[in-house]
């Protein structure tokens, strides 16, 4: 009897034990257990000798290091949602497909995006550090003091009307905000329907009408500084922005600055241009009350890393076996 060898596999950051422990049932897989970033030349030494690498959102895939692959290389199996990070377009030419694992981080991306919508206009991170930073300080209940802004009867505008924008979209309503969003495309009636949603067609004018804005569009050429400065004065001053999507959505030195001169109310931030770094101003800023920062944890459950893991290792079994992997991602998108 042969048994069939098992693929190298190649994973660049730790996963939960349970994912682990599959993949090495399942394949030749190589852990990454101190979950120290590998650096571009460990990477490129990695795709020199595995048939598939498992990726995650901080190791850049680019066009350079994907033509330092070897020709055993062919598949890079994200371990994310979004594909920004890797050059999609790059590994097609050099014959890699790529896969990704969507749909198992919407409600969670959903939820924290909501917890940030009620986070920064109820002013809840400046309440909490009232008393664990200050203590003693807080001098009881005030019919004026810790005022925020009520969200029920506003207006959501949500950029990005795929998955996780619908799954923000229907919290939101369940909150008495009314919905309004710009897309590529309209969403289906029934869709549009069930949220009692408005489409803009323009991203201009719905900016300027609504008091929160979500971002929830993917990072693609298309969308960098989608939000730019020239955008960003549109809103209202009493308009709140939140972004868990991705940090280069938004033209952040633009945001820092009508932030700071006051031009809008604030903002909720789970993604930043240039992760892990997060650009002093913020903070200052957070600091100030008028921003609520977090450092890209809004996919981060237990649940949800275990299911992007057995996305992954299907994706891999189905290359393997010679079948379509059912999350492939298409170049030229
Ligand atoms: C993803 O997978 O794209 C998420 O941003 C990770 O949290």
């Amino acid at each position: 009897m042969t048994t069939k060898k098992k693929p190298k596999v190649y994973l660049t950051r730790k996963l939960p034990d349970a994912v682990e422990t599959r993949m090495r049932e399942l394949f030749e897989a190589e852990l990454n257990i101190d979950d120290v970033p590998r650096t571009a030349d460990e990477l490129a030494a990695a795709m020199q000798s595995a048939e598939v690498l498992v990726p995650t959102v901080t190791d850049r895939i680019d066009a350079a290091l994907i033509e330092r692959a070897g020709p055993q290389l062919k598949l890079i199996a994200g371990f994310s949602n979004g594909t920004d990070h890797i050059d999609v377009d790059a590994a097609a030419r050099k014959g890699i497909t790529v896969t990704n694992t969507p749909g198992v981080l919407t409600e969670d991306t959903a939820d924290m995006t909501m917890a940030l919508i009620l986070a920064v206009p109820r002013r809840l991170a400046e309440g909490a550090r009232v008393l664990t930073d200050r203590p003693g300080e807080w001098a009881g209940w005030s019919p004026t003091w810790m005022l925020g802004r009520r969200l029920s009867g506003k207006r959501i505008g949500i950029v990005g009307m795929g998955r996780i924008g619908t799954a923000v979209a229907r919290r939101a309503k369940a909150f008495g905000l009314s919905i309004h969003y710009h897309n590529r495309k309209r969403v289906s009636p029934e869709t549009e329907d069930a949220l009692e949603a408005t489409y803009w067609d323009s991203l201009d004018q719905m900016l300027a009408r609504v008091d929160i804005i979500s971002i929830n569009c993917p990072s693609t050429p298309g969308t960098y500084h989608l939000i730019s400065a020239r955008r960003l004065a549109l809103l209202q001053p009493s308009a709140f922005i939140v972004n868990t999507a991705r940090g280069d959505i938004i033209d952040e030195p633009a945001l820092i600055n009508i932030l700071r001169a006051g031009k809008i109310a604030g903002a909720g931030l789970d993604v930043f241009s240039n992760e892990p770094a997060v650009n002093p101003k913020l903070i200052k800023l957070a600091n100030e009350g008028k921003v609520v920062l977090l450092p890209h944890m809004s996919s981060a459950t237990i649940e949800g890393r275990i299911e992007m893991g057995d996305k992954v290792i299907i994706n891999i079994r189905a290359f393997i076996d010679g079948h379509r992997p059912p999350n492939r991602v298409l170049p030229g998108r």
